[in-house]
């Protein structure tokens, strides 16, 4: 598996990570499925995608849960673990709990990255929320710290106010949502040394007719499922990808994608 740099930290880690939105439950805790979770998620490492990204929002709690009983199987120390600060949890007490908490579900005593969820919201500032997220650095509940869903200018204010790196920036990103492109926030990350970490990368697997016409025609060209060359186009625009996936199958095939050389021309065909 292809390693990339996580900002302008000395880390590296697999380009294709997994992600874990709906293990769990999405809004409430969901036991039903624990199992097959925790193997997708032993398989996904197996299968050389290093980087498990969780949220303490997703399945109320339960869905870090899951990832804790997967690493107890799968030894803490090879996995790079991310998780994330809720929204309505930005301040100082509420936060440190939340950290804690998470911890004790992740079943470690450190996250090697923890994001801020979502920007504040305008009763909380950004620079508040910083402020946090250094205490919760310097504390060593976490290796590093990234924020999730912020505009320029949203960053250009957390990266004011921390010495500390923002490594990454955690976004909607994929062949379908190439909002991140628009308003520059894809070039201002890639000047900045700001790993951009695409979320839902296979928009959930819901593509235009006509683009899926096109990526099906990239695909039959190199033998590759329209999965593996929509994962392909964003590891060659330098993003980590995390696809959920829970089904073997859809693992093994998300593990192999980093392979896929695209062509400029196809690059741009897409
Ligand atoms: N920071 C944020 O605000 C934020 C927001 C959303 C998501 N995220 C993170 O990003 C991760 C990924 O995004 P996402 O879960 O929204 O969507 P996604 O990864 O784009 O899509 C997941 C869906 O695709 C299916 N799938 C995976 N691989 C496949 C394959 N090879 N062929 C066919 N279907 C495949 C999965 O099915 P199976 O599970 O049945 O295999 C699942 O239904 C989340 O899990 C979460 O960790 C972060």
């Amino acid at each position: 598996m292809k390693k990339m740099r996580l900002g302008k930290s000395q880390e590296t880690l697999s380009c294709v990570g997994i992600g874990t939105w709906g293990m769990g439950g999405k809004f409430e805790a969901d036991f039903l499925k624990d199992n097959e979770c925790v193997e997708a998620l032993i398989k996904a490492v197996e299968l050389g995608m290093d980087h498990i990204d969780t949220a303490e929002f997703y399945g109320k709690g339960h869905t870090e849960e899951i990832v804790g009983r997967a690493l107890k199987i799968i030894g803490r120390e090879r996995v790079f673990v991310t998780s994330k600060l809720w929204l309505t949890h930005l301040e100082r007490s509420i936060a440190i709990n939340s950290i804690k908490e998470s911890l004790r579900k992740i079943g470690t005593d450190h996250v090697d990255l923890y994001l801020i969820h979502w920007p504040p919201t305008k009763d909380k500032s950004i620079e508040e929320a910083v402020d946090v997220m250094n205490d919760i650095l310097n504390a060593g509940y976490t290796r590093y710290i990234g924020v999730s869903n912020f505009s320029v200018s949203e960053l250009e204010r957390a990266m004011n106010r921390t010495k500390s790196r923002i490594v990454c920036n955690q976004v909607r990103y994929n062949v379908q949502d190439r909002s991140v492109e628009e308003p520059g926030l894809f070039d201002f990350c890639k000047s900045n040394n700001i790993s951009i970490v695409a979320y839902s990368p296979l928009n959930r697997m819901e593509f235009d007719p006509s683009l899926k016409k096109r990526l099906e025609e990239v695909g039959k060209f190199h033998n590759a499922s329209i999965t593996q060359v929509v994962l392909a186009w964003l590891i060659k625009k330098g993003a980590f990808v995390i696809p959920k996936a829970i089904e073997e199958e859809h693992l093994v095939e998300n593990a192999k994608s980093w392979s896929l050389e695209l062509s400029d021309e196809e690059m741009e065909m897409i």
